[in-house]
């Protein structure tokens, strides 16, 4: 499989995994790319690096690790997904809604996930009946991008609420207000990849401090989820839009509340925990793209086995169908050198063809009204 990575930082833990199951693996830079949309109705649209045309008629998907820039990394990841078509398991509306905390919480919401009790408001006039409203003092505020605990503050005290929610919307700066769970410097970050929890762990605060992130120099431990949780992380990530992300959950008392969701989770769990989530990505993204890698290192040995009985027993090379000869025949020599029952097998075939999409030598196939791969 040959996949394409956008990130800020050389990604070397995911590109180890993805090659050592025998993946193509390209990291770009999305401030590096240009993103060209074409006056086209068919389809012409394309990235730019340094003047030059990336071609992804190859590249079956796109893994996302932009943790900076967003909001121009978010234009590429939306420019490569839906308007080239690659699929990838963190789609920009999904990461927009999980780098905003209060859309995040209204769609988890939506989804009758549990969250603590939260508020926002414009103008934070009335402190005493927004602090009233997530259960009094102490009550936690967070600015709508942060992450990483920057932006995350504990309103102790009456005057001290006051005061920043007053700084702060001032300052033009949007402010949730939200309930202070006990548990909350005890958290739990869950790596969820689909429809499953690839690996969980406990992350406790600082002393001093009551936000467990690692970056705050929280310590973390790999935990079980009940199947409750599990659950939980599952479908906050979806009710996101993503299908890989990182999900915060507080315990506190008997109740566990998702605090929020990461679009772009950090890589320490791995060296904490000992479980490479990456794999578990790559397996999953291998298998939403339709390409196999290499086998597990369990296999390998039922695999030897096979190698060996099937050197006494090699099956004949296959035939190419004819949907692989008319193929064949459409790269050489463009959509037209087929004959009109031709491109009509193509079509029922449900042949792939989307690599005329991205090669210039063949760009004016697209032209032809009467072709009919073209969805106007
Ligand atoms: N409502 C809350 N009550 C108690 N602690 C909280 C609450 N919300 C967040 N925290 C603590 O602060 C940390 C950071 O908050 P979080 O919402 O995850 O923001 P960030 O995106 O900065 O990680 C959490 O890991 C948790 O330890
Ligand atoms: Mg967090």
């Amino acid at each position: 499989m040959k996949l394409l990575v956008l990130s800020h930082t050389s990604q070397s833990k995911l590109v180890e995994t993805a090659q050592k199951r025998g993946h193509d693996v390209q990291v770009l830079n999305p401030d590096d790319l240009y993103l060209m949309i074409s006056d086209s109705v068919n389809g012409y649209d394309r990235i730019y690096l340094k003047g030059e045309r990336v071609s992804l008629s190859k590249t079956d998907a796109l893994i996302c690790r932009i943790g900076k820039n967003l909001s121009y990394g978010l234009n590429v990841v939306e420019h490569i997904n839906r308007n080239m078509g690659i699929y990838t398991p963190s789609p920009a509306d999904g990461l927009r809604i999980a780098a905003d905390k209060f859309l995040c919480s209204q769609r988890l919401s939506q989804q009758n996930i549990r969250i603590p009790k939260t508020v926002m408001a414009y103008k934070p006039d009335d402190v005493d009946f927004l602090i009233d409203k997530v259960g009094g003092l102490p009550a936690v505020a967070k600015t709508l991008q942060g992450s990483q605990g920057v932006g995350v503050m504990i309103l102790e005290s009456k005057r001290a609420a006051n005061t920043s929610l007053e700084s702060m919307y001032k300052n033009d700066i949007d402010l949730l207000l939200q309930q202070y769970l006990e548990g909350g410097s005890r958290d739990i970050r869950a790596i969820v990849v689909g429809d499953k929890v690839s690996v969980a762990m406990e992350r406790t605060a600082n002393k001093g401090d009551f936000r467990a992130n690692i970056s705050r120099g929280g310590s973390g431990k790999k935990i079980d989820l009940t199947p409750e949780e599990t659950e939980m992380a599952v479908r906050a990530a979806a009710a996101s839009g993503l299908e890989f992300a990182g999900v915060d959950i507080v315990r506190d008392g008997d109740k566990s509340y998702v605090i929020e969701v990461n679009g772009n989770p950090g890589s320490k769990i791995i060296e904490i925990t000992g479980v490479n989530f990456f794999e578990d990505l790559v397996k999953y993204v291998e298998e939403k793209a339709g390409k196999k890698g290499k086998k597990d290192d369990e296999d390998k040995g039922a695999n030897s086995i096979l190698s060996t009985i099937g050197a006494f027993f090699q099956p004949k090379a296959s035939e190419p169908t004819r949907q692989e000869l008319l193929i064949q025949k459409v790269r050489k020599n463009g959509l037209e050198s087929l004959t009109f029952s031709e491109q009509k097998f193509l079509q029922d075939s449900g042949a792939d063809l989307s690599f005329l999409w991205d090669d210039p030598n063949l760009w004016w196939n697209k032209r032809v009204d009467s072709n009919p791969f073209i969805k106007s």
